[in-house]
């Protein structure tokens, strides 16, 4: 059993405030205790009862509240939680926050805090950039607070510009990558993810089956543990997640070119993605019309991009994949010595393609290590901790 989550969420006095419900909703269908703090501003926007019906818990609203047995909510409800999280946050509050100020129950909190505090800033664009605010806000960076967007696009004011706050969706994958351990803090990790595309005609091509939900999931992982990530991924309906860079190509020739243009300075190169063997020779600009006869189409075989990457001079620390139909270990171990791997991820393709889930089992020079089957992101997880702590230690060598 995994530990319930417990989330403080500040809500202050900005339009956004009414995704701060959505955001509640979210939280507790992720099986989180929520308790809410609305400002005074804030409960002019949404007021305490929809968030009390939302997180099913009394919503605070003052600093002295007679409902709080002891008097101490400002030091009581911070006491145990994972976060706290101020989504809105005006620019009032990041302003208090910065000076350490504490006239209110939300001002007070954070503070009084012994968890980890996130701040969603939320604004029309010519506060944001208003000078005071974003010394604030570099202020509250180098005290290691986690400032969430803010996004830019239309404003609740007519304007257009940065100041809107993230999505619910969104501030929730920053929540929960606040939870994970940071081992490759300052890593730079390269992924290739999806499958390539291979053109035959203006219309056609030759592709393999590939979701890109195991390389997504890989990408977010090592986000949520530091790293500075980018995919290169091939077509694929995945979302990016938050934090990663993502260029996207077609063929495998083209997905070569974005790595090799994109390896200088990696410390990490993940190999998710499953490339093509073969590309069409020439292929037709137009769409070719069927016609009585047999259609021969001349293949070459493409590049293999991870040993190209593998085989460099000085080449990042590489991790392959190998989906199997048969004899798993024996030809995964095979792959990872003719690849000159440190490490490769094995699954059998029939568990693998378009599910949820997966089942890899490691293999490295000290062995296999079996991972437990589950979601891909919790694959993924355990994956990047390995990952981490075998790159760890080739560092300390
Ligand atoms: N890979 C790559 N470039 C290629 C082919 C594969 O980077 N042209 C990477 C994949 O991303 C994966 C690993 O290499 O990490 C898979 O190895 P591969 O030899 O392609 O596996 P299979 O295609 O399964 O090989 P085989 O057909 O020999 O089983």
């Amino acid at each position: 059993m995994t530990k319930q989550r417990r989330i403080v969420l500040g809500v202050t006095g900005g339009v956004a405030a009414y995704k701060a419900a959505e955001l509640t909703r979210l939280m507790v269908k992720a099986g989180w205790q929520v308790d809410v703090v609305l400002t005074e501003a804030g409960a002019q926007f949404v007021g305490p009862v929809t968030f009390q019906a939302l997180s099913g818990r009394p919503v605070y609203t003052q600093l002295w509240s007679p409902d709080v047995s002891n008097g101490m909510a400002h030091i009581q409800l911070t006491r145990g939680a994972d976060a706290l999280l101020v989504a809105p946050a005006t620019a009032d509050l990041i302003a208090k926050a910065a000076l350490g100020l504490a006239d209110d129950l939300l001002s007070t909190l954070i503070s009084a805090r012994d968890c980890p505090l996130l701040i969603a800033p939320a604004m029309n664009r010519q506060m944001w950039e208003n000078a005071p605010n974003l010394r604030n806000i570099a202020q509250l960076e180098s005290d290691g607070v986690a400032i969430l967007g803010p996004d830019a696009g239309d404003q609740a004011c007519g304007e257009v510009g940065l100041g809107r706050m993230l999505e619910p969706e969104e501030l929730m994958l920053h929540l929960e990558a606040s939870f994970q351990p940071k081992p490759l803090a300052g890593r730079r990790v390269l992924l290739t993810a999806g499958p390539t595309f291979e053109r035959i005609d203006a219309v056609r091509g030759i592709t393999n089956s590939s979701s890109g939900k195991m390389g997504f999931a890989i990408a977010r992982a090592a986000w949520e543990a530091g790293a500075e990530v980018t995919i290169i991924a091939g077509e694929t309906a995945q979302v990016t997640p938050p934090g990663c860079r993502r260029i996207d190509v077609l063929s495998a020739q083209e997905m070569l070119g974005a790595v090799e243009s994109e390896v200088d300075d990696t410390d990490i190169f993940i190999a998710v993605a499953a490339v093509a063997d073969y590309y069409v020779l020439n292929p037709s600009e137009q769409k070719i019309k069927k016609d009585a006869h047999i259609l021969t189409l001349e293949l070459a075989p493409n590049p293999d991009i991870l040993a190209r990457v593998a085989t460099r001079d000085k080449p990042p620390f590489c991790v392959g994949f190998a989906a199997e139909s048969e004899n798993l270990l024996e030809y995964a171990e095979a792959k990872r010595k003719r690849k000159h791997l440190p490490l490769l991820a094995a699954n059998l393709v029939q568990n693998a393609i378009g599910a949820d889930d997966n089942e890899v089992i490691l293999l490295d020079d000290s062995g296999e290590t079996r991972l437990p089957h589950g979601p891909k992101l919790d694959v993924a997880r355990k994956l990047i901790a390995h990952v981490a702590q075998l790159y760890g230690k080739g560092k300390t060598k």
